[in-house]
């Protein structure tokens, strides 16, 4: 049936062992420096997604000024978005999302890292599973994910982003404190493709060193 097809893509819980072992690892804070509609990443049940080709071109991105969307997605950049996600979308959403994974969210072990340091202690469990060894799987594409099923004028990101990204909407963005880069500043003929590796430590390294920080 259709109906229970889709439902296999609602995740709403984080990945098995046997999942993480097939994703490259993304720290919360190498997460958080992907937060703009240029590139931009989210976390939702522990896995990252970069949805950077399809943010500007979402439903109701900038609808007829109608700009709440935009903001909603916007200010979720870089950050998980859990609860928002699963409050707001349909199972065909769910499937869409599925296409924008690009691995799982692990932690740094630095304990002063804002973000590693607060990721709950069920996370740091699940973590703890992940195989030690310090190469890892990477099932990761290269470049930002672009499903077939995605519009073809996306397939020109610079001009997709130029129309999605109104002067009106970036105005609107800036107030609410999310400035983006308007294309006219550095346009690329190209999205940016290039993605720092991840660095090569393994997780019970980083579990010890968050531990020796004093973290219980
Ligand atoms: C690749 C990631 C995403 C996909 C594929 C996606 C897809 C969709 C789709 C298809 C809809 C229409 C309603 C539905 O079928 O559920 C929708 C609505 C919505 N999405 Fe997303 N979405 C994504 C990311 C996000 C994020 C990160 C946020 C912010 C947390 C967000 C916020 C919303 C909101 C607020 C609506 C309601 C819009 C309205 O009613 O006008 N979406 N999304
Ligand atoms: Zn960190």
């Amino acid at each position: 049936m259709v109906g229970s097809a889709l439902s296999s893509y609602k995740k709403r819980s984080g990945p098995c062992e046997k999942e993480r072992a097939q994703w490259k690892k993304f720290t919360a804070c190498e997460c958080s420096k992907h937060d703009t509609l240029r590139d931009g990443w989210v976390i939702i049940f522990d896995r990252v997604y970069d949805i950077t080709v399809f943010a500007v071109t979402h439903p109701g991105f900038d609808n007829a000024g109608q700009v709440s969307t935009a903001l909603a997605i916007t200010r979720n950049l870089g950050k998980d978005c859990t609860a928002e996600f699963e409050y707001t979308h349909s199972l065909t959403a769910w499937k869409q999302l599925s296409d924008f994974q690009i691995g799982v969210l692990t932690c740094c072990g630095d304990p002063n890292c804002p973000e590693c340091s607060s990721l709950t202690e069920a996370q740091l469990t699940m973590m703890r599973g992940d195989d030690n060894a310090e190469d890892e799987v990477n099932l990761a594409p290269q470049k930002h994910p672009l499903p077939e099923w995605l519009p073809s004028e996306v397939v020109n990101f610079w001009q997709r982003y130029k129309q999605g990204l109104t002067d009106q909407l970036a105005r609107y963005l800036e107030a609410a404190g999310y400035p983006q880069t308007r294309p006219e500043a550095a346009a690329p003929a190209q999205p940016p493709e290039e993605r720092e590796p991840a660095k090569r430590r393994s997780i019970g390294w980083r579990l010890r060193r968050l531990a020796a920080g004093g973290r219980t």
